[in-house]
């Protein structure tokens, strides 16, 4: 498959766009300030805070798991058997995925931070894949 050119020009703060590259499913968020504050504050309640499984490039090997803080490029696929999980970027998201924004997988129930970090005692075993990927200019990313 060939990279996947991605214009986030118009994505504005919490949204998220869904492409395809390869056949699967990436999902480009746009996290809001409260989003990447979130992200410091439930790091013993994940399985790999420090992102050690290698499930993303080493450039993306940091507390956000991007280039970018606040743009999230990730492979929409949950790491138990692939269902797609769900983008919740608020209100019901605390009780279903206990902190103010997530992905929840409607399958099995695995979830995942605003880093696709995988929360402790649910199916999934790692956190969600970060493709290969880079920034053209300012408002383009390059995927894969
Ligand atoms: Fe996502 Fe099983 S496929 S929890």
């Amino acid at each position: 498959g060939a990279p996947v050119e991605v214009n986030i020009s118009k994505l504005e703060a919490g949204q998220m766009l869904r492409v395809e590259w390869r056949g699967k499913p990436v999902w480009v968020v746009k996290r809001t300030e409260e989003m990447l504050k979130g992200l410091a504050e439930h790091e013993d309640k994940l399985r790999d805070a420090n992102s050690e499984v290698e499930q993303q490039p080493g450039y993306a090997q940091n507390r956000n798991r991007s280039i970018k803080p606040e743009i999230f490029v990730a492979v929409g696929i949950c790491t138990h058997l692939g269902c797609s999980p769900q983008y919740l970027p608020e209100a019901f998201a605390e009780q279903v995925v206990g902190v103010a924004s997530g992905f929840m997988c409607p399958c099995h129930g695995s979830k995942f931070d605003m880093a696709g970090r995988v929360f402790q005692s649910v199916p999934a075993p790692t956190n969600l894949v970060i493709p290969p990927h880079k920034y053209l200019d300012e408002n383009t990313v390059l995927v894969g």
